[in-house]
């Protein structure tokens, strides 16, 4: 459905239809489709071919997802060492650790970039059928925006650090969510449930996701963050039976893929978050909800499973050297 308005994906400036550009000139009722191939957007300078149509949900998507421009001109780091790099046989997920903006362009083309973090470029875009050249110079435009460098460099501060900021950051609002969430698809099942039966099992998988990522976070809260602030601090830490940090962090990136298997197929379920035709206020509330919802794990599992977990590893491997 066209409601008028484009969104860029770099800087999530809106192109509508009904108020032109004013400071380009352009006058209202000019289609976006009609704008010269040269046209680019007034806040970024980004081409044309960086706009989607923009949905409620798209917009409130990108919204969360995109590191906004700002009237500073700083370039941050990872976008001076990004340009040259030979990104094609780079994890997906090891680009967006050293340049959190890539994340949007990932999610454009609904690139997994959490779970699927350890795959390379290159084995992702030919699955997926996308030229490289095209793709790296998304890539490479999207990096070389300037930043307000709100986000943090996940991979210079310390474990303790990035285990807070994911536990005030992602864990503390998700249970909040999870319990409004829980209620509103509960609602929405029961009055829509029988001419849309794809809300009842919407309503089903959203049940057991819910008590498994709330295990799941007390696990991390309660055994793997601790003992990850151990390792950092030189203590010996053992798990379990005396293993090792490797096997608590193996289960949790398992219950990542299984947490990531839920959430495609919620969206598969609303077919991508798409309100029906007859949908009423709450019910495409509850889908704007789980596209968010989506998102915001994609960048939780996404600083454990890229940035957190390997470097956590790394330390223990590297005590474990020096002890033995
Ligand atoms: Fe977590
Ligand atoms: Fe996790």
């Amino acid at each position: 459905m066209n409601n008028g308005k484009t969104i860029c994906t770099v800087c999530n400036y809106i192109f509508d239809e009904q108020l032109g550009e004013p400071r380009q000139g352009i006058s209202p009722a000019l289609a976006f489709g009609e704008l010269p191939d040269t046209w680019t957007c007034p806040e970024c300078n980004s081409s044309k071919d960086m706009f989607q149509p923009c949905s409620c949900v798209s917009l409130h998507v990108y919204e969360m997802s995109c590191v906004r421009p700002t009237k500073d001109k700083t370039t941050t780091a990872a976008a001076e060492t990004f340009v040259g790099a030979d990104l094609l046989k780079q994890p997906v997920g090891q680009l967006v650790a050293r340049d959190p903006k890539l994340a949007c362009v990932f999610e454009q083309y609904e690139i997994d970039y959490c779970c699927g973090g350890k795959s390379t470029l290159e084995e992702v875009l030919s699955k997926l059928n996308l030229p490289p050249e095209e793709f790296l110079q998304k890539l490479k435009n999207v990096s070389a925006k300037r930043t307000d460098e709100c986000e943090k460099d996940w991979n210079k501060v310390s474990l303790k650090e990035l285990t807070e900021h994911i536990v005030e950051a992602y864990h503390v609002p998700l249970r909040t969510e999870l319990a409004r969430l829980q209620k509103l698809v509960n609602k929405v099942s029961a009055v829509h449930g029988k001419a849309h039966p794809e809300v009842m099992q919407i309503e089903s998988v959203f049940r057991s996701f819910k008590e498994d990522i709330e295990l799941h976070m007390q696990k991390e809260e309660m055994i793997l963050f601790p003992g990850i602030a151990n390792v950092e601090a030189g203590r010996q830490t053992t798990f379990g039976c005396g293993g090792s940090i490797d096997h608590p962090i193996e289960m949790m990136t398992q219950e990542h893929e299984g947490a990531a298997d839920a959430l495609e197929k919620m969206r598969t379920l609303s077919n991508n978050y798409t309100p029906p035709n007859d949908a009423c206020d709450t019910f495409r509330v509850m889908l704007h909800s789980l596209a968010s919802l989506e998102l915001d794990m994609h960048q939780h599992v996404h600083k454990e499973n890229n940035i957190l977990f390997p470097r956590a590893l790394s330390m223990a491997k590297s005590q474990h050297q020096r002890c033995s």
